[in-house]
């Protein structure tokens, strides 16, 4: 096969291009540089060029191939990007594995998208309308033991229906498509899925797998988002098409590597502990 085939030419279209963030808080801000803010606007127009035949609520899935990619950074900060113009944004955790938008946004996860799926809550009482943000926000709530089971329920086909009534954009963040198969299943409910990329990191052949599972589920791709990004290598002459020297289990499982019961043993151990070292608390079962 031609080499050349094998290289993904995200970087194309530089506008959904999210630049390199050195700051420790990679959730925009007052002191984020010009150019991140210009990145995630760009990228905020060419999503609502996208869908602009689209009536109602706008679901969005923010997904990637693997673990790391930087999907829960970018869905918090589109998000926010949105409900910047006035619309009605819900930003939704729906990563039940490894969750992260309530640390990044440092807000409490009591309860959320879990609870109200298995019936312990109500909507309205795990809605975080936090007066620092112009979104409203569902977290992850408590880890459940079958992630799948409640993703796929009525439950949340019910909840969807009732986000209709209440928004206009709904940016839901999921885990990485390749390691397990939420994002798919939440695909149906979705009006589009956007892909995460991250330079140096991604590989070509698991963002082929995703797009095909995706593909698979007749999920709408509406798009890709290369983060991470280094100008030098967008605007230059980046030939190289090398990914960052991690070891492969590490860099494709990361917080999930409790999850991938699928990939070979040797991947399996290193990929859990270096999980388990991470976050002990994530991988134990609920109700812990
Ligand atoms: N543009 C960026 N520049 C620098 N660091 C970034 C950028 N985007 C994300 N990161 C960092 O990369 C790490 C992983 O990001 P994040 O948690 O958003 O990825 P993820 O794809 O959601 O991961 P997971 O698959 O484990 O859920 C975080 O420490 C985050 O702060
Ligand atoms: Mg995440």
């Amino acid at each position: 096969m031609n080499k050349n085939k094998k290289r993904v030419n995200l970087s194309s279209d530089t506008s959904n291009v999210i630049e390199k963030q050195n700051s420790i808080n990679r959730i925009i801000n007052e002191s984020t540089p010009f150019d991140v803010i210009e990145a995630y606007k760009a990228t905020r127009t060419n999503i609502m060029f996208s869908l602009n035949s689209e009536k109602g609520c706008k679901k969005i899935i923010i997904s990637s191939a693997t673990s790391g990619e930087g999907k829960s950074t970018t869905c918090i900060n589109i998000a926010k990007t949105f409900a910047e113009t006035g619309a009605k944004v819900l930003l939704m955790d729906a990563d039940l594995r490894a969750p992260r938008v309530h640390k990044y946004l440092k807000i409490p996860n009591e309860k959320g998208l879990s609870n109200v799926l298995a019936g312990f809550d109500a909507l309205d009482d795990c809605i975080i309308r936090n007066p620092d943000f112009n979104f409203d926000c569902l977290t992850s709530g408590a880890l459940p033991p079958n992630p799948v089971e409640l993703i796929s329920s009525k439950a949340m086909q019910e909840l969807f229906e009732e986000f209709d009534k209440r928004y206009d954009y709904i940016f839901i963040d999921t885990p990485p498509v390749t390691i397990v198969t939420e994002a798919v299943l939440l695909s149906k409910y979705a009006t589009g899925v956007i892909i995460v990329t991250r330079q140096k990191y991604t590989m070509f052949k698991l963002v082929d797998r995703a797009i095909n599972s995706l593909k698979f589920a007749d999920a709408r791709i509406i798009g890709f988002i290369l983060n991470d990004a280094d100008d030098r290598y967008i605007y230059g002459s980046y030939k190289s098409g090398r990914t960052r020297r991690l070891s492969r289990s590490r860099y494709r499982y990361g917080r999930y590597g409790y999850y991938a019961e699928n990939s070979d043993s040797r991947k399996y151990a290193s990929a859990h502990a270096a999980t388990k070292k991470q976050e002990p608390k994530e991988t134990e079962k609920p109700n812990n």
